[in-house]
């Protein structure tokens, strides 16, 4: 949790309101962070300015009644929450804003949880079969420290659950790569976890999920009435 004074520190001068009201939109530079500011409905706003589909710039992009549209492929984000309505897309970060005597200063404390953020786009991505989405978040997971380990455990969790056919290519592949990992370059793993985890996806789109059955409720069943 971000205590006030870690917060005032965190809080930068941006550019003065009525500079943004004449222009619309403007872009500024914030410890090494390209930010870009919209006025729209009377309200200033504050994203990063790399588009988080593909990195792209969001200055110049249309911005209509607190919607922005990226112009580069089209994906279009809530500019109060930064959230997208395009989830190949990934939320922009969105940034707090205050107004002092006519200044824009804009609060620039690090995303409180980006592992949770990432571990949900990898979700996303499996449950929708998007495999850019699949590995942007195997990238980021394993920047952010997680074992591949783990990342291999939400595939097959997702894998059993969701899976079709039962287990079929898109949890043996996985699987396969998880055990050459070892003898694969480092450089090399994320691409191995990304192409399991785009098979495990795969196979599982659309399928209801199964719901596992719980045993039961005693331990001392005899065989032959299990059996009959
Ligand atoms: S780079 Fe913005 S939508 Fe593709």
């Amino acid at each position: 949790m971000t205590s006030t004074s870690e917060r005032s520190q965190s809080l930068l001068r941006a550019a003065s309101l009525a500079e943004l009201q004449e222009k619309g939109q403007l872009l500024v530079h914030l410890n090494h962070q390209t930010i870009t500011l919209f006025y729209s409905r009377e309200r200033v706003y504050a994203i990063d300015n790399r588009c988080p589909h593909m990195g792209f710039p969001l200055h110049g992009s249309v911005c209509q009644d607190g919607i922005v549209t990226c112009p580069w492929h089209y994906a279009r984000f809530d500019l109060a929450s930064g959230g997208t309505f395009d989830s190949w897309a990934d939320d922009v970060r969105s940034f707090p804003v205050q107004i002092r005597n006519g200044e824009i200063w804009i609060d620039l404390a690090p995303r409180v949880n980006p592992k949770a953020h990432q571990q949900q786009r990898l979700q996303d991505g499996l449950e929708q079969g998007i495999s850019l989405v699949i590995a942007k978040a195997v990238i980021a997971l394993l920047d952010l420290g997680l074992a591949s380990m783990e990342l291999f455990q939400t595939g097959l969790a997702f894998g059993t659950r969701y899976n079709k056919a039962g287990w079929d290519t898109g949890l043996t592949m996985p699987t396969c790569l998880m055990n050459l990992l070892p003898y694969l370059e480092e450089s090399d793993r994320p691409h191995a976890l990304y192409q399991g985890l785009s098979a495990v996806a795969r196979d599982s789109a659309g399928a209801s999920p199964h719901f596992r059955v719980h045993p039961l409720p005693t331990t001392n069943l005899d065989f032959p009435t299990l059996k009959a």
